[in-house]
């Protein structure tokens, strides 16, 4: 391998499965010399990895890439050039109209595609000219990924199942994901066994439907989330297993169940309902009602007592009324979640719900601060339910002060205490003392 001679900058927008592709963009691009920089200024290659969820997401790309445009005319100016490329969901959805908008972007490729960068990156070169590659390809993005780099850290996300075939008539990331694909158990084993040796202690298994994974086993036999979490649990110096996001539809019994036996499992759950409407379930095209969740959760309460609930909300969506929203914050109080987001619905361009006639902005902003207080407070009533509490604590980094480290419970809070380096990457027992906003703070007890 060259030594690094290039620099890229990747600025990464959306959920975590872009967080894993951004990191992965930097093995592809290790090879061609690239290493990567923090700075802006300093970049050969400016990557934005992008988010079409909301609107929002989706315009933040094009003011970011309003101040590249002045930066890279500044650098030409010294005469250092910069590409500019946009990947992720804006670029799959998007494609060529991105460089319509903004010609000074030199590539667009969407998020199943970003293994053919050094392809991309001399197409550009050979051409001087704009290079898309919106397409979904058909062969297997994960096969032709470079070996992942040795991890850096204590904790590390592994995309395990990619793509959406739900089609819930809000979302955009069937369109920009394309349809459900589970990696085979083996690659997922083999990455996790190269982090594991790199001193990662907990793996969190991401997909957009992640507990629809039905990854090919050893015999070529479709394998659950279940299935695979036993299999990971198995790897020597694997500590910790956690995995979102997953859909109330595909939360299995085998899964339900490990919730309960596997230690490794931690007891935290991100299972979005989205609304508590049965009506508004059936117009997001959920596939349940609230009941069928309700009892969900119930059942995997039963399994596992401690389980941390946590969820997506979105209100105003087209046609919800006063008395439907009612029931979503009637759902919210009945589970009592640890945490949980919520977002004001955002027409998308192609998505049936858009077409529809729209709840007027300030209904939808009414809604989500009244929803919005009372998440916030059952987060609050959850974290002050864990101090004079002894939790373990997988310890991930310092702190902001000295002699300060940052780890989690296993209910996935922050928690700050004193201590020292040596006891990162290991888990601790620790005295929790008190609650911040969104954190816990507590004291090294013992070794757990
Ligand atoms: N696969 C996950 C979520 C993917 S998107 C699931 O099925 O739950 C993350 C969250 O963004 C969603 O849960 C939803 O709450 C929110 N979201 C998606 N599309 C949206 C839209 N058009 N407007 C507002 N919020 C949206
Ligand atoms: Fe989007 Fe629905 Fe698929 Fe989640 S299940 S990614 S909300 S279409
Ligand atoms: Fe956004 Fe794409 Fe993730 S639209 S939420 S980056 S799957």
């Amino acid at each position: 391998m060259e030594p690094p001679t290039k620099k890229v900058f990747v600025k990464t927008y959306g959920c975590q499965m872009n967080v894993y592709d951004s990191e992965r963009m930097g093995d592809v691009l290790k090879p061609l010399g690239y290493a990567g920089t923090s700075q802006p200024e300093d970049a050969d290659l400016i990557i934005l990895n992008t988010c079409h969820i909301r609107e929002k997401a989706a315009e933040k790309v094009y003011s970011e890439l309003g101040k590249l445009r002045r930066l890279k005319r500044q650098q030409a100016k010294s005469g250092k050039e910069m590409l500019i490329a946009v990947a992720g969901c804006v670029a799959q959805a998007e494609g060529a109209e991105i460089v319509r908008r903004e010609p000074a972007v030199d590539l667009v490729f969407g998020p199943q595609a970003y293994h053919r960068l050094p392809q991309l990156l001399a197409r550009q070169e050979a051409s001087g000219r704009a290079v898309i590659e919106a397409e979904f390809p058909a062969e297997d993005k994960f096969e032709r990924l470079a070996t992942r780099s040795a991890a850096k850290g204590v904790t590390a996300f592994i995309t395990v199942q990619e793509g959406c075939d739900k089609f819930c008539t809000f979302c955009v990331v069937p369109y920009t994901r394309g349809s459900e694909f589970s990696r085979p158990v083996a690659q997922i084993e083999a990455e996790a066994r190269r982090l594991a040796e790199a001193g990662v202690r907990e793996l969190t298994l991401l997909g957009q439907n992640v507990n629809a994974y039905h990854g090919a086993d050893a015999t070529g036999e479709p394998t659950t989330l279940a299935g695979l979490v036993a299999a990971l649990s198995a790897i020597d110096g694997i500590e910790r297993l956690r995995y979102m996001t997953s859909h109330p539809r595909d939360m299995t019994d085998d899964l339900i169940t490990a919730h309960g036996e596997n230690p490794k499992l931690m007891p935290f759950l991100h299972l979005p309902v989205q609304a508590g409407s049965d009506r508004v379930l059936k117009a997001m095209n959920r596939g349940h009602d609230a009941e069928h969740y309700l009892r969900l959760v119930e059942r995997i309460r039963k399994a596992r007592p401690d389980i941390a609930m946590s969820g997506d909300f979105i209100v105003g969506f087209p046609g919800e009324t006063d008395a439907d929203f009612r029931a979503t914050l009637e759902i919210v109080r009945e589970v009592r979640y640890a945490g949980a987001f919520s977002f004001k619905y955002s027409p998308r361009p192609g998505t049936p719900a858009a077409e529809q006639p729209q709840v007027p902005e300030e209904a939808k902003l009414k809604r989500l601060h009244e929803l919005q207080a009372l998440i916030q407070a059952q987060q609050t009533a959850f974290n002050s339910s864990c101090v004079n509490r002894t939790l373990p604590v997988l310890i991930e980094k310092p702190g902001r002060d000295p002699h300060q480290l940052m780890g989690r419970s296993p209910y996935l809070q922050p928690v700050h205490l004193e201590g020292g380096n040596t006891l990162i990457g290991r888990i601790i027992h620790a005295h929790i003392t008190g609650v911040g906003t969104n954190s816990l703070s507590g004291h090294y007890k013992d070794a757990a």
